[in-house]
């Protein structure tokens, strides 16, 4: 596990704490290695569940994998949570993914890169050498286009905080949305 790994999820868990998750049935949305997910998982005192439309999953949590790259393989109401780390901005229809959250969850958490150049840069050259199978629309948003995006959708939304540690390089945003 890369230190980068483990300051992203300290960075996630110590922001996600505040919406009190603790004990709560949690679906991580495009989970990846599973790697940033077990942390959270223990971290935040999660039972959680992770899917991806990629299996590469090398961490022992339980795992479904996605048939397709817009419906979550889940009843409707079966978790508690969804989040989506670091993931919207890999998806075509953001919108729509959203709303298949909320199909299967009534409170959603994200994380998402800033559309900073830095950022942007670094998912792009990353992205085309490690992960060439990862879709890559990269679909940055700046804090306002996310939050008129979730006011079109019918959410009522809080921004979280976020602190890094001085040499870290990369910023976020952070929300958790709820229906109205
Ligand atoms: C940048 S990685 C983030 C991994 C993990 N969430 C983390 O924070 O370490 C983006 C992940 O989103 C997944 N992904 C992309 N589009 C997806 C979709 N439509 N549904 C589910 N997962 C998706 C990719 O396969 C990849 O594992």
């Amino acid at each position: 596990m890369s230190i980068t790994q483990r300051k992203r999820a300290k960075i996630i868990a110590d922001c996600y704490t505040k919406w009190d998750i603790s004990g709560k049935k949690v679906l991580d949305v495009g989970c990846g290695n599973g790697v940033v997910s077990e942390l959270l998982k223990e971290r935040l005192g999660i039972d959680l569940y992770g899917t991806d439309i990629i299996d590469y999953s090398k961490r022992n949590i339980p795992f479904k994998k996605m048939t397709t790259s817009e419906k979550l393989p889940f009843a409707d109401a079966s978790f508690d949570c969804v989040m989506f780390n670091d993931v919207l901005h890999h998806t075509d229809d953001i919108k729509a993914f959203i709303a298949e959250g909320s199909r299967v969850a009534d409170t959603i958490l994200i994380f998402e890169d800033s559309s900073s150049f830095l950022l942007r840069l670094v998912d792009v050259v990353l992205n085309h050498f490690y992960s060439p199978q990862m879709p890559r629309p990269l679909n940055f948003k700046t804090q306002e286009e996310w939050q008129l995006l979730f006011k079109q959708l019918g959410f009522e939304y809080e921004a979280g905080k976020l602190f890094y540690p001085s040499w870290y390089p990369f910023k976020h945003f952070a929300f958790r949305l709820k229906r109205r």
